[in-house]
């Protein structure tokens, strides 16, 4: 025994000798099979316009967003989330649940040419107001119910397109329960719902607003997202989206709500997305291209924290990325 030895029962440093050795007592795997695409779909065809304030992110065609489908699925990534870009916005988001708009020509392209492809539509009227708002409006007021019934429209518009799972994000009162009942009535029960339960009024949605021109012409989402400051809260919106019947329940951001991803997790024990989302991203790359940040490393040890605080499915502009990093 050399001199200097101390006397120690437990040396943590054990477990930590080899590559081999750590990866035996890894407690979190971080594998594609989780990981969700998001994607930005336009009119037009053969358009790739990549988004400033998201490297590697782009507007795409419906023709693109097969072929970026088709290359993500080859990456491992088993499914996308479309946002639709719609030529024309008014008042009332009315292409929200028009047939021929890009997400529900995207949903049938990629059922038809993508095999196995999971696809999740984002159902929200943001993108297809001319007010950049989640709803109806009166005056400066977001109209909940009559809101909810154009979301009930834009959800079957997806069901009808083939969409695996709608995904509303909206943030209104009710609407998981109204879409459920609604996809059923229509003979959809096999279509799924992903809640964005607990959506927080976040900074970090700054560049997704630049992506699908989408930011409030006037005011501000705090009448419907939740505030950064509360958690309780956020454990009675999953509660009241999982007695509405959705399958999967949502927490975004993901990074400064990692606290919130736990607790949903332990708590309900339920299928667990988290969304880490533009700003979350956006950072990374930032970083990343002044050289400050090594971005895989960066990139993974983030996943990987997030499906350490308990989320089942990541939902990332990064899915591509780190499915071909793993
Ligand atoms: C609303 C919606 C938003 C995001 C997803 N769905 C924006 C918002 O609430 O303003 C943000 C996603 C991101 O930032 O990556 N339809």
């Amino acid at each position: 025994m050399n001199a200097m030895s101390l006397h120690l029962t437990h040396r943590p440093r054990r477990l930590r000798r080899t590559e081999a050795i750590r990866s035996f007592v890894r407690e979190t795997r971080l594998t594609p099979d989780r990981l969700i695409y998001p994607m930005f779909v336009c009119e037009g065809e053969g358009i790739r316009r990549e988004v400033g304030s998201m490297p590697g992110v782009y507007q795409l065609s419906v023709d693109e967003a097969v072929k970026e489908t088709a290359a993500a699925k080859s990456d491992g990534v088993p499914g996308v989330l479309l946002f639709g870009l719609p030529a024309s916005k008014d008042d009332a988001g009315s292409k929200a649940s028009d047939s021929q708009a890009p997400v529900q020509s995207a949903v049938r392209a990629i059922k038809r040419e993508v095999k196995d492809a999971v696809v999740f539509t984002d159902v929200c009227l943001c993108e297809y107001t001319s007010h950049g708002h989640c709803g109806l409006m009166h005056g400066s007021d977001i109209l909940n119910d009559a809101t909810v019934a154009e979301l009930v429209k834009a959800a079957l518009s997806h069901a009808e397109a083939g969409a695996d799972f709608v995904a509303p994000s909206d943030m209104m009162d009710g609407r998981v329960g109204a879409i459920r009942t609604a996809l059923d009535a229509a003979g959809h029960d096999q279509v799924g719902l992903m809640a964005y339960s607990a959506k927080y009024c976040s900074a970090f949605y700054g560049p997704f607003r630049d992506a699908a021109d989408s930011a409030p012409q006037f005011g501000d989402r705090r009448s419907h997202q939740m505030d950064p400051a509360n958690v309780e809260e956020a454990l009675r919106e999953v509660a009241l989206d999982l007695a509405e019947g959705a399958d999967i329940v949502m927490v975004k951001p993901a990074l400064t709500y990692l606290d919130v991803i736990s607790r949903v997790k332990r708590e309900f024990n339920r299928p667990t997305a988290a969304y880490h989302v533009s700003g979350e991203y956006a950072m990374l790359k930032a970083a990343a291209r002044n050289g400050w940040l090594d971005e895989e490393r960066a990139m993974l040890e983030t996943l990987t924290s997030i499906a350490r605080a308990g989320a089942d499915l990541i939902i990332t502009y990064y899915a591509r990325e780190a499915a071909r990093a793993l």
